[in-house]
């Protein structure tokens, strides 16, 4: 990190700023880090500026610039930093400086109860339903899609591996004893009693609903509630997009469940989980704990999502959404040591099924879509 500090500074220098200090801004998992500069008095006017780089993946400011780009007929973002009239990291393939955004984001309007959040909920929503009609792709087929049917491997891997996939084979507990997560996935689970197919059927299962998505469109590509922000601006207030560095061709669903999965997997507590193996069956028992509010504005999310989708006349499957759902939850392990706060951070199995305990406690997550 002092590399790329001493980098910034360097570059910052060059043109004519000096940093005062650096804040680091808390909040993002991918690995990225984002800095506020305070800057000393300059004749640009600029104060304070945000600095995302990435150590651990290349690209970060080619890929912000470019999702912007995309994504600014529709969403604004922060706006670029210039210097008579050059973007100041245009040359900077792993950097990215915008404008200081004094925030707050979505997630933090609703960890905070606050009122507003019901507004800037409809704002978000509205804004992205409109970019999804607008730039529906009807004739495109989901092997023509980024990503598919790459991410369906490459979740089972993330979910089996530590590491991004990378490492070595996940454990679990079970009956005391630690075992490959890999070695009991052809179990038949039952699931609070439930008789459910095995953890690789499930995979399965959701991949082959995921391949049946004919939705595409324009989409940010990660529709958690951290990367929307709210920017006071007298009495109408704007949403602002961060996080651009996936935007581009995705399916619909997809996008539905990231808005929807957001809040249960970061704002939920851990009651009881107990693994056991009976007969060749895996038995779980597993309780979570969701807020009354929390599952309320799930609630308002779903209610926005369905008038909208309504209105634009996109209709989505209910299969395919529940597919994305599980994909999300299966997924977001790979995010679990660094949010040790999110009642998943504690056991990888957990994770893997909190998905089934998430949609059977948040009942807005069953009803059909539009
Ligand atoms: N331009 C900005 N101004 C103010 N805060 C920002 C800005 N960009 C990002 N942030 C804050 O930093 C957090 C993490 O940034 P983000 O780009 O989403 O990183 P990650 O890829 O790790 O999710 C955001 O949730 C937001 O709170
Ligand atoms: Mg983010």
């Amino acid at each position: 990190m002092e590399t790329v500090l001493k980098t910034i500074i360097a570059h910052l220098k060059n043109i004519g700023l000096k940093v005062v200090k650096f804040e680091r801004i808390e909040g993002g998992v991918s690995g990225a880090i984002n800095m506020i500069a305070f800057l000393e008095t300059n004749s640009f006017g600029l104060n304070r500026i945000v600095i995302k780089f990435n150590e651990e993946k290349r690209g970060v400011g080619e890929r912000e610039r470019k999702g912007a780009k995309l994504i600014n007929g529709y969403l604004e973002t922060p706006s670029p930093v210039m210097i008579n009239g050059e973007i100041i990291d245009k040359d900077l393939p792993d950097i990215f400086i915008s404008q200081y955004i004094p925030g707050p984001t979505l997630d933090s309007l609703v960890a905070n109860g606050i009122q507003k959040r019901k507004e800037v909920i409809r704002k978000v929503i509205d804004l992205h339903v409109k970019m999804w009609a607008a730039t529906l792709k009807s004739n495109m087929l989901i092997t023509e899609v980024e990503g598919y049917p790459r991410k369906i491997e490459d979740t089972k891997k993330k979910l089996f591996f530590e590491n991004f996939g990378n490492g070595k084979p996940r454990e679990i507990n079970i009956d005391g004893a630690k075992r490959e997560l890999r070695e009991i996935a052809d179990l038949p689970i039952i699931f609070n009693g439930k008789e459910l197919p095995s953890l690789n059927s499930l995979l399965d299962l959701a991949g082959h609903h995921i391949m049946l998505s004919r939705s595409f469109a324009l989409l940010h590509g990660d529709e958690g509630a951290g990367n929307f922000m709210w920017l006071e601006n007298g009495e109408n207030g704007k949403i602002i997009s961060v996080d651009n560095e996936r935007v581009g061709i995705h399916c619909i669903e997809e996008g539905v469940a990231k808005f929807l999965c957001w809040f249960p997997a970061v704002h939920s507590n851990k009651k009881r989980a107990d693994f056991n193996i009976v007969n060749d069956k895996l038995v779980i028992y597993f309780e979570i704990d969701i807020s009354l509010f929390i599952k309320k504005v799930v609630r308002e999310i779903r209610e926005k999502l369905d008038e909208l989708l309504k209105t634009e006349g996109i209709n989505l499957e209910l299969p395919i959404f529940h597919a994305f759902c599980a994909f999300y939850y299966f997924r977001e392990i790979q995010w679990l040591i660094r949010r040790p706060q999110s009642p998943m951070g504690r056991n990888y199995m957990e994770s893997s099924i909190l998905c089934l305990g998430i949609q059977e406690a948040a009942r807005c997550f069953r009803k059909s879509l539009v």
